[in-house]
């Protein structure tokens, strides 16, 4: 089976960067989209629908990046807008929230293990730095222990890039190296007395283009075991993983339990919306001072949330997600070892990224995504990818159509 190749041209999306230009500082540049995808990729996009999206020019793509997580049921999922719709029409942004806000808390209470509580708010960089707050207000101490190069958001205090970054954001925080408890160790001795916490991703997921790698569950439980003898509060940061590793706590299957999650991406299928999980001895600190945000506590994306997490139940979204990710990874190791390519894919199957040994600069990752993207598939060069409940089996034997060919390109230029 061959797959049709487009000719990547994208004269609307030219026309519109060139507008970009002029009035939005450096065109593109610092935009997520822009940087790092290969060159003449597709910068717009005009329409999504189910597992597809069309970019400015038309051009159709089975979407393998799922808006950079937040879209786990695939693009306006009937159920989840009709429900939107009806909220729009009686309530959205208000003065104080809807009933959807009680609801939804009780609804991730009951969800997520660890959580006896739920605070809301917009971003994952919102919830991220929330939780550092509330460590801080629980314990009465400064320090928050960080993985070095990770993210956890694009403020001052976690932003990768420094730029207009002054020292005293980053006061209080001393950095660590994912999976090596002995650094943590260290950190913990230096910082003996003022340690407020530890902030973790559920598996290392460094930004720009890293291989992933699944956390060593005596690592995690090493840190819960930190936390619990120092009265330290250990964050689990859920936003990139949430309810694509389980359905609920991302460590539950290691049998460690934060104190504080930070959640956003996928709870609202593509509506904003993030929250702070919380264990019970956290309630009190969390409650105890003042925080909030005008758009906040608006309904809609409330009731798409709810919705979402409802239907993930309902339909077992998570074992989905994870059948999907198994056929599509296997199918990609298979064509890989055909072409006899140095592929590596790590990660979870339902949030995989694939990489080649011996580049120096993502070229072979770069050239093999705009031979899918030709070919009809969006993959991002250096994120990962994520798998979504609207994913078929035959659009994955589709996506493996168009993996192939570019495969077969790229050992046809490079090796
Ligand atoms: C692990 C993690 N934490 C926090 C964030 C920040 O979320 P947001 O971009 O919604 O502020 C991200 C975003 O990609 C993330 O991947």
């Amino acid at each position: 089976m061959t797959s049709t190749i487009i000719t990547p041209t994208h004269p609307v999306s030219d026309a519109l960067l060139q507008r970009a230009q002029q009035v939005v500082p450096n065109g593109m540049y610092g935009h997520q989209i822009a940087t790092g995808l290969w060159p003449g990729a597709p910068q717009f996009v005009s329409r999504t629908a189910g597992s597809r999206m069309w970019d400015a020019d038309g051009h159709e793509y089975i979407d393998l990046l799922c808006s950079w997580g937040p879209i786990i049921h695939g693009y306006q999922h009937p159920k989840i807008e009709e429900a939107v719709e009806r909220q729009r029409r009686i309530c959205d942004t208000a003065n104080g929230p809807s009933e959807h806000f009680v609801a939804l808390a009780e609804k991730l209470v009951d969800v997520v293990e660890h959580a006896d509580w739920a605070m809301f708010a917009k971003n994952g960089s919102d919830v991220t730095t929330l939780c550092l707050t509330i460590a801080r207000a629980h314990t009465g101490r400064g320090t928050i222990l960080v993985e070095e190069g990770t993210y956890h958001g694009a403020l001052p205090w976690c932003n990768p890039d420094k730029t207009g970054v002054l020292a005293s954001d980053r006061a209080g925080l001393a950095y660590y190296t994912y999976n090596d408890l002995a650094s943590v160790e260290k950190l913990v001795a230096e910082h003996a007395g003022d340690l407020a916490g530890i902030i973790v991703a559920p598996f290392r997921h460094d930004p720009a283009g890293s291989d992933l790698e699944m956390v060593d569950p005596a690592f995690a439980q090493g840190l819960r075991r930190i936390c619990d003898d120092s009265g330290a509060v250990l964050i689990l940061d859920e936003v990139r993983t949430g309810f694509r590793m389980s359905f609920g706590g991302s460590w539950e299957q290691y049998g460690v339990r934060p104190d504080l999650s930070s959640w956003s991406k996928a709870i609202g299928n593509g509506y904003p919306i993030a929250a702070v999980l919380g264990a019970e001895r956290l309630r009190e600190s969390a409650g105890s001072f003042f925080v909030t945000g005008t758009f906040w506590f608006s309904a809609v994306p409330m009731v798409a949330a709810l919705t979402s997490i409802t239907l993930l139940e309902e339909e077992d979204g998570v074992a989905h997600m994870f059948a999907r990710g198994d056929q599509y990874v296997a199918g990609l190791r298979e064509q890989a070892a055909s072409y006899a390519l140095p592929v590596t894919i790590t990660g979870p199957v339902t949030m995989p990224y694939l990489s080649f040994a011996g580049e120096t600069d993502h070229e072979f990752t770069m050239a093999w995504s705009a031979e899918c993207a030709a070919r009809g598939v969006y993959v991002h060069p250096k994120h990962n990818g994520f798998m979504s409940t609207a994913l078929t089996e035959a659009d994955v034997d589709a996506v493996l159509v168009a993996t192939d060919g570019a495969f077969a390109e790229v050992a046809k230029r490079f090796f």
